[in-house]
């Protein structure tokens, strides 16, 4: 007899961004003549740029002769690539890293999902709340989880709300944890943290021997000064912080896949026995044995964001991005609504009306204004009274989209 991995039973049956694919799904069947705006899932629209087009296009053609081909590359990813990531996206911050210690992969989300193997089943994870969802569906997985208690929340996760009331600041612990993930810019809330709150988790976790998943997916969208564009950049954090980075909405990777995650070797967990070991090697080992790279095709694209000129095309796509996101914050606000994020971030987080929850305001957008948002409460019970709407669209139809919802 065959046993499953039976925590998968305690999900929930589809995983959020599907749920909502398939309501939206549904409706279209019914009112196939409803011009859809898609403000739910946060995936770019913009092609990728020239150069990244250009760079695929000749790896393309060293695939096709003998002398250039490239069967397997390094599972950790080329130096070509690695080398420009640590002199473009850490030396200028002043952040010293080694070429081992970045590790180039297919996604932020397979990795932040991916990293809980080289983590014991017993450690107390904490999460901000709301949260994405892949951290807390990856720790059901893999057993840390408990049980889904009937307010949303699973037993044996510790949350740390993060609403308008605390300016969507997260308390440090109060009870015992070992693992936080922290996502700055904010996925869902389009928040940030600046350097100093930053550096208080940095010192909690060093103080206390815990593990920072930094999820640095958003740091391209940091339009402000004191906010940290890495983890790293806070002193002692190598000692305690895993940093995830992708290019997917930075350059337009959503569907070519390329990010890449950085363990340095000071990075420490420990033993029953109370002996620390390095993080690095054991996610070397993880790579080196459940993941074969990111195709070399796609890293040549990655390198050409790092060129002057790919620097260039990537920075007014994510002004394209921003200044929809602030068409969005300010026409909402203007019509009187209570919105967050949005400067720093691709991401609108949006209180609800009296009255609604956000599964039926998410309803009223979609059926009277066919306008396709994610509702807070799928990313956390703190999320409940509030959608998010990504930025991500044609500045086209994001002000169709804010004249729909205003008039
Ligand atoms: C989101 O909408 O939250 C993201 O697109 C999901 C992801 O990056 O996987």
């Amino acid at each position: 007899m065959v046993y499953i991995n039976d925590n998968f039973t305690r999900l929930p049956e589809t995983y959020l961004f599907s749920e909502i694919a398939k309501r939206v799904q549904a409706f279209k069947n019914e009112h196939p003549e409803a011009q859809i705006i898609r403000m739910g899932i946060g995936d770019v629209t913009l092609p990728l740029p020239k150069t990244v087009i250009e760079a695929m296009h000749k790896a393309v053609d060293e695939m096709a002769t003998g002398a250039t081909f490239k069967g397997y590359g390094p599972e950790q990813g080329y130096s070509f690539l690695i080398d420009k990531i640590i002199e473009h996206d850490y030396k200028a911050l002043g952040v010293e890293l080694a070429t081992n210690e970045v590790f180039v992969s297919d996604g932020a989300k397979s990795d932040t999902g991916n990293i809980g193997d080289i983590l014991s089943k017993d450690n107390i994870i904490a999460v901000t709340d709301p949260v994405y969802p892949v951290y807390i569906d990856t720790n059901v997985m893999g057993g840390r989880a408990g049980e889904l208690l009937t307010n949303g929340k699973w037993s044996n996760i510790v949350y740390l709300p993060c609403t308008a009331e605390n300016g969507f600041i997260p308390s440090l612990p109060t009870e015992k944890v070992s693992v936080v993930y922290l996502c700055f810019p904010n996925n869902p809330t389009g928040t940030t943290l600046t350097k100093s709150q930053l550096k208080e988790w940095v010192d909690y976790a060093i103080a206390n021997k815990v593990l920072l998943l930094f999820d640095a997916a958003y740091e391209a969208f940091i339009t402000e000064k004191d906010v940290p564009h890495s983890i790293y950049e806070i002193e002692g954090a190598k000692q305690v912080a895993i940093e995830f980075r992708s290019y997917s909405k930075t350059a337009g990777f959503t569907g070519t896949r390329c990010s890449y995650t950085v363990v340095p070797k000071e990075c420490k967990g420990y033993l029953k026995t109370g002996e620390s070991v390095s993080m690095n090697p054991l996610w070397n080992r993880r790579q080196t044995t459940k993941f074969n790279g990111t195709p070399y095709i796609i890293q040549r694209g990655a390198e050409a964001i790092y060129t002057e000129e790919g620097k260039k095309e990537v920075q007014d796509m994510i002004n394209h991005y921003m200044e929809n996101a602030r068409i969005i914050r300010t026409s909402l606000q203007q019509a009187g609504y209570e919105t967050y994020g949005g400067i720093n971030a691709p991401y609108i987080w949006l209180k609800v009306p009296k009255g609604y929850t956000s599964w039926s305001f998410f309803d009223k957008l979609l059926t009277e204004k066919h306008i396709v948002t994610t509702p807070g409460v799928g990313f956390g019970p703190s999320g409940e009274g509030y959608i998010r709407l990504t930025a991500f669209g044609s500045k086209t139809q994001t002000i169709e989209a804010m004249t729909r919802i205003t008039s």
